[in-house]
Formats: structure tokens, sequence, C-alpha cells
């Protein structure tokens, strides 16, 4: 008792003590956290994207499609029920950067993947109004003009790897293929699914042809959310 009024009133001892305690704390919550190589819980299924998803993220980036769309089911009632299951950190482990955002003029696309055919999504890149007559989602018609110019997509994966994102060697040297591949109508694909399991592949812009960046926004939009099988988790928590 005696001791403690001794600090009370010596406001630099109080100080002193304080931040002694505090960095105690601190150093039990931080420390721990150097000596393990992830904070992220490995969630099966997840994969880097492959050449032609990564392409469409870029494109998605470019083109501001973030500035209307998030990209993370909150773990809600109303989300899970609007969206499906909510995102889980694991999902955008190899986003650099990745695409939360918080701004939704149009719904979150966390879950787009496989909710509505290649067709659909054209025609709704191409004329919004033309699907849902009220949207004031704005027209990018012209990315079905813009032929694939990326040459350097091997490079691309390595830095993407310097960050931390595991693409290993056979996925760099075959980076300029598989963006080809994945878009062609018929291809022999089985090297690709391999190296990224549940990859949409086929013409995706309604032009076999042609390789354009409708093409790879598509090849991403249609896998996005696609890749945790979530019969594996229950949204049983939130049920209620
Ligand atoms: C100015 C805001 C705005 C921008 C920018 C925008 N969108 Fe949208 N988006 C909307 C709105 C509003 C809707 C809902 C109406 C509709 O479906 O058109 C929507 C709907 C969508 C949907 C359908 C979602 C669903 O679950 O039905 C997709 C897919 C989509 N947008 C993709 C994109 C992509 C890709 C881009 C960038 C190339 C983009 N949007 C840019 C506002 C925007």
């Amino acid at each position: 008792m005696f001791s403690h009024s001794i600090i009370e009133k010596s406001t630099p001892l109080l100080l002193l003590l304080t931040l002694v305690t505090i960095s105690v704390g601190g150093l039990v919550q931080i420390v721990p956290l150097f000596t393990i190589e992830s904070t992220i819980e490995k969630v099966e299924g997840v994969r880097p994207y492959s050449p032609l998803e990564l392409v469409g993220r870029n494109v998605y980036i470019r083109e501001g499609c973030y500035v209307c769309h998030s990209q993370m089911v909150r773990p809600f009632r109303d989300e899970v029920e609007r969206y499906g299951h909510y995102s889980l950190a694991a999902e955008s482990m190899y986003d650099h950067p990745f695409q939360w955002g918080s701004k939704r003029t149009g719904p979150d696309l966390a879950r787009i993947g496989g909710k509505y055919s290649n067709d659909w999504h054209v025609a709704h890149l191409i004329n919004p109004q033309s699907v849902l007559p009220h949207s004031i989602m704005p027209s990018y018609g012209f990315l079905i003009d813009k032929e694939l110019g990326q040459t350097d997509i091997d490079a691309h994966l390595r830095a993407l790897r310097v960050v931390g994102v595991p693409y290993d060697d056979e996925m760099v040297a075959a980076a300029k293929q598989d963006l080809v591949t994945q878009a062609l109508p018929d291809a022999d694909v089985d090297a690709l699914l391999a190296r990224y399991p549940k990859a949409v592949t086929g013409d995706f812009d309604g032009q076999p042809d042609r390789l354009t960046e409708m093409d790879a926004l598509i090849a991403y939009l249609q896998m996005l959310g696609t890749l945790v099988d979530f019969d594996n988790y229950s949204t049983a928590d939130l049920a209620q």
C-alpha cells in the first residue's frame, strides 16, 4: 500500500512503470507473430490467379470497378443470405492489392463467379441496361475490341512471387501459353487445370478467334468466390 502511493504521487515514475507494463503486454502479443510464417489460416482450394485471371484482375483495377463494387461478404446474416458464405481471409491472401472495399454503388462481387453465364457478362458489360433496365453501371463495351497484348505476364508472376504468391518455376515458364490456352475453345487444358484447379476455360467474349480484355475480365469474374468448397463450412453460427 505504501509503495503504491509513492508511484501514484510521482508522475515520472507512474509514466515509466505504465510504459514497462504496456511494453510487456505488447511484446507478449507481438513477438509470437514473428515466429510464425503466416497469420492467415490456409484454406483448401485457395490458389494463385491463373495468368488470364490475373490480367482480368488488372483490367478490373484499371477500370476502377472497385469504385462501385466491394469484394468482401461481411459476416452478417443479411449479407450471407444475399451473397453467400462470408469471405474468409484466405480467399484474398494472394491479392495484391486486395479489393475488399467499402463502397457499394453496385453489389458485392466476392461471389459473382458462376452466378451468370459468360454471355450475360458480355451483354451486361457492353450495355448494363440491356439486362437490367434501371442499371446505372457504365458501359465497358470497348473491352471487347482491345486485344490482349500482354507479353510480360511471366514477369508479372515473378513480381508477385517476390511478395509471397507461390508461383513456381513451371507456372512462370508456362505463363504466356496458359494466358492464351485458357480462353481458347476446345484447347487441351489439362496442364492448365493441374496448375490452376477450377479455372474456367473456353471462349468468354463470344469471339473465339480473338483474345481480348473482355475475355480476361470475364475469366476473372467467373472464378471469384468459387475456389473454396463451402460444403465443408457452415454458416449455422449466423443463422439465429
Ligand atoms: C458507377 C458505378 C459502377 C461501376 C464503375 C461499375 N459497376 Fe458494376 N454495377 C453497378 C451497379 C449499380 C450494378 C447493379 C445493376 C446492374 O446489375 O447493372 C452493377 C452490377 C454489376 C454486376 C452484376 C452483379 C450481380 O450480382 O448481379 C457485375 C458482374 C458488375 N457490375 C461488374 C462490374 C465490373 C467488372 C466493373 C468494371 C469494369 C463494374 N461493374 C463497374 C455499378 C457500377
